[in-house]
């Protein structure tokens, strides 16, 4: 090897060492900030996570049952999701039937519960009443819950869009059954919502 050559490697040495100080110096003025006196932003951080994991706990235990849903259900709200079966539904009386059946009473009524309407053999044949848990399982998918039946509607995916139709349809039913209790159907060491 010629000096020629340790020269060069030797200048290239230095020249690395140069730029590694240089860097360091760099990232140091601009990542070495003071920290400062009052961290309210790391605290305000740490209480809002501390009040989700608390209020997401119980949600996590258990899924809310139908009848909390229910208890909390707003038939205001429910009147606006509504909407979707306004094409084919009125809760009015004085409407009659329209593609489907009127809904007015509907709530603890037997499943096919208008004389005056062309119900599919399904729904005539099924049996039974409209409790709220029948209501909650038509409304979320009523291909599955009377296989056969003539309502073309893919239904409600969210529990509380559900129970609050299924409160706006309990308000425009005159004598509707009691909801179920919160508590009873919870699974005992719940305490009821307020
Ligand atoms: C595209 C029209 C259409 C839409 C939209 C629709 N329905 Fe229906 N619905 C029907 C028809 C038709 C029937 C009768 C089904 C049969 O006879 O098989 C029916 C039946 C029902 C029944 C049973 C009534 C009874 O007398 O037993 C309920 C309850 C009901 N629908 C609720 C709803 C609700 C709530 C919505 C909105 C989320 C909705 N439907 C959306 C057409 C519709």
């Amino acid at each position: 090897m010629d000096t020629m050559t340790i020269n060069k490697i030797v200048a290239s040495l230095l020249i690395g060492l140069l730029l590694v100080k240089v860097g360091s110096m760099l990232s140091e003025s601009v990542f070495d900030v003071e920290a400062p006196e009052h961290p309210a932003y790391a605290v305000a951080v740490a209480e809002s996570e501390a009040a989700e994991t608390a209020e997401a706990a119980p949600a996590k235990a258990a899924e809310p049952t139908l009848a909390e849903l229910l208890t909390a259900a707003s038939p205001d709200k429910g009147k606006r999701v509504f909407a979707k079966c306004m094409a084919c539904h009125s809760v009015n009386p004085a409407d009659g039937n329209k593609v489907g059946p009127n809904l007015h009473n509907v709530v603890g009524a037997p499943i096919a519960h208008r004389d005056d309407f062309n119900y599919s053999d399904a729904l005539k044949s099924h049996g039974g009443t409209w409790t709220y848990e029948m209501l909650d399982h038509w409304l979320t998918s009523p291909k599955d819950t009377i296989p056969g039946n003539k309502m073309a509607f893919g239904g409600v995916s969210k529990a509380s869009d559900r129970a609050n139709l299924i409160a706006f349809l309990r308000a425009n039913t005159e004598n509707p059954p009691p909801l179920p209790a919160a508590t009873a159907e919870a699974s005992g060491d719940e305490t009821a919502t307020p």
